[in-house]
């Protein structure tokens, strides 16, 4: 069952849970189910959000490269990440969903060239490894946005685990690695 059919399935539950209470309160205000259904209402979000977990990612000291402007690069990245997941989980509407994805994207490749430049400009010896990661990271995402185009909210599942995954390793992986080298030009 995809995101949009969990949201539907919710929304009509809640719908009918509004229904039951108000139908209650016609025959009596002190009708007991009517108020246990209302603290019924109260608890589903939180049920909801537990079962289906939180995907959220938060951002954690650990992932600091130390270099102050690519790490604010790196938190606005996974705060775009969050809010297309957000759009995912939601089922928000396809335009919602499609530019969340493109924000995502557009801030990845501004990024990526702004980090190639200071590794350019200040001689990093692995520049060339780094911007191949950067380049078939790319190449993958452009797959995903034919597949989203293709079939639509059934394929953010997949494109969400990629860029997840992609995004944490990368940050916590291989940009890591030029922190020395910059830092120790002066970079900050
Ligand atoms: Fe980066
Ligand atoms: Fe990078």
């Amino acid at each position: 069952m995809n995101n949009r059919s969990k949201s539907l399935i919710y929304a009509a539950t809640i719908g009918l849970i509004i229904v039951a209470i108000f139908l209650g309160f016609l025959s009596s205000i002190t009708n007991p189910i009517s108020w246990i259904l209302i603290a019924v209402l109260f608890l589903i979000p939180m049920l909801y959000k537990k079962i289906k977990g939180d995907d959220q990612i938060v951002w954690k000291e650990e992932y600091s490269v130390g270099i102050e402007s690519l790490d604010q690069d790196h938190k606005k990245l996974i705060s775009l990440l969050n809010q297309f997941i957000t759009a995912y989980d939601y089922a928000m509407s396809e335009s919602y969903e499609r530019e969340a994805l493109d924000d995502l994207i557009a801030y990845t490749k501004y990024h990526f060239s702004r980090e190639e430049e200071l590794m350019v400009d200040n001689e990093y010896p692995d520049v060339v490894a780094h911007k191949e990661q950067h380049r078939k990271m790319f190449e993958q995402v452009e797959g995903f946005v034919e597949l989203y185009n293709e079939k639509g909210h059934d394929a953010l599942d997949e494109i969400s685990a990629f860029l997840s995954n992609w995004l944490i390793n990368h940050i916590n992986g291989t940009d890591k690695e030029y922190t020395e080298h910059l830092t120790g030009r002066g970079v900050k």
